[in-house]
């Protein structure tokens, strides 16, 4: 384990939430490392701070105290502009409400973050349809999200997760909204990305199924680590 590549380090990570009285310590010294080509899930009571966590290390909210490390960046010594490159750079991100935009296609829904990087045109389509061929929708290219199931909605969130070869992927409820068959599925796809791929992937879910279908299940409690469980 310990030449492996540390894909997130977290080091006494503090985050506090409203001022004065109102002050509430979402994360109290939060220290952990995923190594790349881990399938990690983070669980624990509402409230916890998983979301918090997740949102630190997907740079969408800073941290009051400590440090994150990002493919070996301190992602605090980044400037704003920085931050959003980087965060378009290496970190795909997949949440319950998958954000897709109704109005274009599939295709271009998974292009747009590879749009925003600067990939040129043809390389881009070509890895859009290659990874919606990787996630089962090779024959629903043209379709609009609303013409798809929830299930087939979330296969094209995670294929948009990783157009720009991200060093992790997030996920903060990412088989929240589906019943728990296309959940399993959706997990079985990512353990397949995982493994064939050598994609990191930190998932926060409330779902034990999908806790269990990962490698390593972190768990939180009151903005700390309570458990750090590998699984078999
Ligand atoms: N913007 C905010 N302002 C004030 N308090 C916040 C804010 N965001 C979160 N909190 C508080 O911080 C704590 C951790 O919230 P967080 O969203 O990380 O929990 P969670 O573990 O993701 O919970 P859930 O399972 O319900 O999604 C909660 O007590 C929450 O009320
Ligand atoms: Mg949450």
């Amino acid at each position: 384990m310990g030449s492996k590549e540390v894909a997130v380090e977290t080091v006494d990570l503090e985050k506090v939430y409203g001022i004065g009285t109102l002050e509430f310590l979402a994360l109290r010294g939060l220290t952990m490392k995923v190594e790349k080509g881990e399938l990690v899930s983070i669980v624990g009571p509402s409230g916890s701070g998983k979301s918090t966590l997740l949102n630190m290390i997907g740079m969408l909210d800073q941290p009051t105290a400590g440090k994150v490390f990002v493919d070996g960046y301190d992602i605090s010594t980044l400037n704003q502009r920085q931050r959003a490159d980087f965060r378009n750079r290496y970190i795909g991100f997949i949440f319950q409400s998958h954000n897709l935009i109704a109005r274009t296609t599939t295709l271009k829904n998974v292009e747009l973050p590879a749009l925003v990087s600067g990939m040129p045109g043809d390389e881009r389509a070509e890895k859009a349809i290659d990874l919606l061929k990787r996630v089962g929708l090779g024959d629903k290219i043209n379709r609009k999200p609303t013409e798809l199931s929830g299930g087939e909605q979330q296969r094209v969130a995670t294929a948009r997760a990783l157009i720009n070869n991200p060093a992790i992927v997030l996920g903060d409820e990412p088989t929240g909204n589906l019943d728990s068959k296309t959940g399993s599925e959706i997990v079985q796809l990512m353990r397949d990305l995982n493994e064939e791929m050598n994609i990191t992937f930190i998932l926060v879910t409330h779902n034990p199924e999908v806790a269990n279908a990962t490698r390593r299940i972190i768990h939180l409690r009151d903005g700390k680590i309570e458990q750090d469980e590998l699984l078999p």
